[in-house]
């Protein structure tokens, strides 16, 4: 089912939200999440008894949804960060950045320095959903417009981020267990954006406050660059972790880059 997309482009609206202290809910752990410098830096903690987590007030269908993150320093193992988009209901739709915890020094799935802020970027339009670390794509999935693989074109979607205990599968499959004397463990949030169609209740409308992400395919330079990303830096597929699907890896492992 096709959705009718209204494509207002409301420059007056600003593109949210850069200030935590808007537009976001603490859905658990709030008393491990700390909204500091007015609003412009938010943290999450996770400690033995609890992990924590925000979501954005706003659904959105579409966008290019921007955060810098600082992952948790130094050992993490056996913890979980993520940041996500994801659809409410028994069946759900999700994108999903996932940062499984490491051992001091050892580096984490995606980037290798996690001293520092970085830009993870979702951008979803009806073409395609890219994956951006720091302005590089390192992930794209397409609508093959194929009934086989599903791609979200219809359900709005929040922002949701969390930090949580995985330690029975996130480091070496289980072995590396969360070492809760460094605890609490913290990531940290920081200028989030959202270019987005948002979800206006009542109206059925989704208005954008900006629309040039709207059509935002690949180019050749661009997939060469993803492809040379995920040859050297990419060590943690889920697409061949047979032993997080025991029953079988998800549709479009055979369809995706
Ligand atoms: C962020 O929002 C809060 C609550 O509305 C406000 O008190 C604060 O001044 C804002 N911060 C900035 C940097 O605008
Ligand atoms: C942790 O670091 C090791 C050594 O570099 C690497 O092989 C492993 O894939 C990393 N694990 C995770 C979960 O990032
Ligand atoms: C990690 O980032 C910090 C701060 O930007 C920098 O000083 C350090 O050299 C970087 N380390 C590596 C291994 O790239
Ligand atoms: C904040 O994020 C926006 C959108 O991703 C980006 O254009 C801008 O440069 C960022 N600002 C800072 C200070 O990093």
């Amino acid at each position: 089912m096709k959705l009718i997309l209204f494509l207002v482009v409301l420059p007056w609206m600003a593109v949210f939200a850069r200030n935590f202290s808007q537009n976001f809910d603490l859905t658990w752990g709030s008393d491990r999440v700390r909204i500091l410098n007015n609003g412009e830096l938010l943290t999450l903690s996770l400690d033995k008894d609890s992990g924590s987590a925000f979501q954005s007030n706003n659904e959105y269908l579409f966008g290019k949804i921007s955060v810098q993150l600082k992952l948790v320093p130094g050992y993490s193992a056996g913890t979980v960060t993520s940041y996500y988009l994801t659809s409410q209901g028994s069946t759900w739709d999700e994108m999903d950045f996932e940062f499984l915890g490491n051992l001091s020094g050892d580096p984490y799935t995606v980037h290798t320095n996690v001293t520092d802020f970085h830009t993870y970027s979702i951008l979803w339009n009806p073409h395609v959903i890219i994956f951006y670390v720091d302005g590089t794509p390192i992930r794209e999935f397409k609508n093959l417009d194929s009934t086989k693989v599903p791609f979200p074109e219809s359900r709005a979607m929040r922002i949701h981020s969390s930090i949580w205990n995985a330690d029975d599968w996130a480091t070496k499959g289980g072995l590396i267990k969360t070492d809760w004397s460094k605890a609490p463990f913290t990531a940290s949030f920081r200028n989030i954006s959202a270019q987005a169609c948002i979800w206006a209740y009542g109206s059925g409308a989704y208005p954008c406050n900006s629309n040039s992400w709207l059509a935002k395919q690949l180019d050749a330079p661009s997939l060469e660059r993803l492809m040379w990303v995920q040859k050297h830096y990419m060590i943690y597929n889920y697409c061949i972790d047979l032993k997080r699907f025991p029953q079988g890896l998800p549709l479009e492992c055979a369809a995706t880059t």
